[in-house]
């Protein structure tokens, strides 16, 4: 390496020190079997290892069976399933990357069908043998389905909360137990523990419900309960849906009242994403909660807005995600104080490589030294390429 840039600072969490700040985001693969990891799994994570992010998170991963989004999604309700887990957590560390692990439950947005062939809540006459043991009962803060149309959730009594609570202890310890090192609970985007929070899919009379105290009681009250259950030098995030950007929903003041209650349970980063709450497409309002005219949604780095202000008034550190495809743009947005941590999805599932890229572009790796020896031909030939090119 010849040249600092912040993208590639190494950044220490607790004990776990992340060799650069690019995370690879969740991302759902709908290809595991009864929430076994898969040779698919092996193959799409390593990869970013051999990219050399700094952290690689799973997708979503269930903490109980009725908290998978699909049949198909990756879950840690059992040992077993941990244990499958092992060699891609392995791998990762083998690269000198961070293997982190979302845990997720999917309340009222349960029960759907892995979106390759179709959409939306998992008939009850679906006879598919793909989506054995579907549909299954969801459950949620309350009764209401996202939309019109779909499941219908039975709402979490107060053993039903102790028992989801307990699940996600139980998956955080089999996180730890088999060597992820960052954990990230998933409150966003529609999911049970953001439905908890959200106005506009927590509608109970008791102690979890009603203003905003007692919406975040239950989502804090997981965060603390696997803060205790984990080794004190693992990370923790929680991922949050920064707004609702709907009408009555979950908002930015109510994002930063949150976010300092999570830092005094022992979360370490807040990873800003939004939307989700409604079922509807994600991203249509901007900061403020205006609507975004069409089109404009989802621009480059579009919710980092979120990230800086999260960080600029809370104790946290912060994590931008969205849209987040350049070097330059990566560098800028930690330059300026917008995030501690970007996380990419999409781009670096098309580019799994693109953190050695960047390393190039930011002039970081000018002489491939990051580059996995086994790849030093592909290398070496790369800079022939270059060495030509200068003497044209
Ligand atoms: C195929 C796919 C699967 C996703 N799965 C998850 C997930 O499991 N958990 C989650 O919090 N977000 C999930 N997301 C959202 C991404 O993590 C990310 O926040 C979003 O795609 C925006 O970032 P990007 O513009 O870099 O893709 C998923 C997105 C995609 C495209």
């Amino acid at each position: 390496m010849t040249k600092s840039v912040k993208l590639f600072e190494p950044m220490t969490i607790r004990g776990t020190t992340l060799p650069n700040r690019i995370v690879v985001s969740p991302l759902c693969q709908y290809s595991a079997v009864d929430g076994f990891a898969q040779p698919w799994h092996f193959a799409h994570l390593s990869t970013f290892a051999r990219g050399r992010a700094g952290l690689v998170f799973t997708e979503a991963t269930a903490v109980e069976a009725r908290g998978r989004i699909t049949p198909q999604c990756l879950g840690i309700w059992t040992d077993e399933q941990a244990e499958a887990l092992r060699p891609i957590v392995a791998f990762i560390e083998s690269m000198g990357c961070v293997p982190g692990m979302q845990l997720a439950h999917a309340g009222r947005k349960a029960s759907t069908r892995a979106p390759f062939s179709a959409k939306g809540p998992i008939p009850l006459s679906l006879e598919d043998s793909q989506q054995a043991g579907a549909p299954w009962q969801t459950v949620a803060p309350s009764a209401l389905p996202v939309v019109e149309g779909w499941h219908v959730p039975e709402a979490l009594d107060h053993n039903g909360l102790e028992q989801v609570k307990e699940a996600f202890v139980m998956a955080a310890k089999r996180a730890a137990e088999v060597g992820f090192r960052a954990l990230e609970l998933h409150m966003a985007h529609g999911y049970l523990l953001h439905s908890f929070l959200s106005p506009l899919g927590n509608h109970r009379t008791d102690a979890y419900g009603g203003d905003i105290d007692g919406r975040m009681r239950f989502p804090l009250e997981v965060a603390a309960a696997v803060r205790a259950a984990i080794p004190d030098e693992l990370a923790l995030f929680a991922r949050i849906s920064a707004i609702d950007g709907k009408e009555g929903g979950w908002t930015m003041d109510d994002s930063v009242c949150l976010t300092e209650k999570m830092a005094a349970q022992g979360v370490d980063v807040v990873d800003c994403s939004s939307g989700g709450i409604g079922g509807a497409p994600r991203f249509r309002n901007d900061d403020a909660g205006k609507p975004l005219t069409a089109g404009s949604a989802r621009t480059p780095g579009f919710q980092v807005p979120f990230s800086r202000r999260l960080r600029d008034e809370t104790s946290i550190k912060s994590m931008a995600v969205g849209v987040i495809i350049d070097p330059h743009q990566a560098e800028e947005i930690l330059q300026s104080g917008g995030a501690d941590l970007v996380a990419l999805g999409r781009e670096i599932m098309y580019d799994p490589f693109w953190p050695l890229h960047a390393a190039e572009a930011l002039g970081v790796d000018p002489d491939y030294q990051m580059w996995p020896q086994q790849y030093a031909w592909a290398v070496d030939r790369r800079s022939q390429i270059k060495l030509l090119n200068q003497g044209e």
